[in-house]
């Protein structure tokens, strides 16, 4: 998708900033517009304040000026804008492509709502395309990898499950965590196959996000495509 397209997505979502305004700051191309988007209404006068979801993105929201708060100090926010690997018309997503899907859910979570800022090739029939990212601890790798082949196996995964890689050395989270991808091909039953994944020991998270997001603005060549749920 073009920046262009990524930021008029970017500037559907800042219409629904409002003063004093409690913000989630998600992670990823598209987040990045949404954040510079609001640094631009913070020095025109703004007031609000945001969650970073990555280091990344504090690093930017920091450099725009954006007054930063945590989950500590302000345990419900209002609105969280954050980009998607893939979602369906029932707006359940798959995210963490950028690996920050841990830090994501928990301030999607804390949230009274979730915006998903996307192109339109995001929108899938089935999801699945997109291999699906699970953060896992480092101890017990082996051992929490096949236990995770297992269920992808179980629910029908078509390729491997592949420990996710930042050029010779394990890919790292913000978190401290490796993440492995599920090539799924197409995933048949996400709730099941969420709650099956968050029992495995030594799973934190997976990037289904199943009944989060309210709202997504695609963008297309042809004007933002809204979807509600
Ligand atoms: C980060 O971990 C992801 O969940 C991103 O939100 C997702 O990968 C979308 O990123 P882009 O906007 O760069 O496609």
């Amino acid at each position: 998708m073009s920046e262009t397209l990524k930021r008029e997505a970017a500037a559907r979502a800042i219409e629904l900033v409002e003063p004093g305004m409690r913000l989630g700051l998600g992670t990823g191309s598209t987040a990045r517009h949404f954040v510079a988007l609001l640094g631009d209404r913070v020095r025109q006068g703004l007031h609000v304040v945001g969650v970073p979801t990555s280091e990344e993105t504090r690093a930017q929201a920091e450099a725009e000026g954006i007054r930063l708060t945590t989950l500590d100090e302000t345990p419900r926010l209002d609105l969280t804008v954050d980009g998607a690997d893939e979602l369906d018309d029932r707006l359940r997503l798959i995210k963490g492509g950028g690996g920050a899907l841990l830090r994501e859910k928990i301030v999607a979570a804390a949230s009274a709502r979730m915006v998903v800022i996307a192109d339109a090739s995001k929108r899938v029939a089935g999801l699945g395309r997109f291999p699906l990212p699970v953060e896992v601890v480092p101890f017990g790798l082996a051992a929490t990898q096949a236990a995770v082949e297992k269920i992808a196996a179980h629910f029908g995964s078509q390729g491997a499950v592949t420990l996710r890689r930042a050029g010779a050395v394990p890919f790292v989270t913000d978190g401290g965590h490796y993440i492995l991808d599920i090539a799924f091909g197409v995933i048949h039953e996400p709730e099941t196959l969420a709650t099956a994944l968050n029992a495995v020991p030594g799973v934190m998270e997976h990037g289904l996000f199943i009944g989060m997001c309210s709202t997504a603005f695609l963008a297309t060549e042809g004007g933002v495509v809204v979807i509600e749920n």
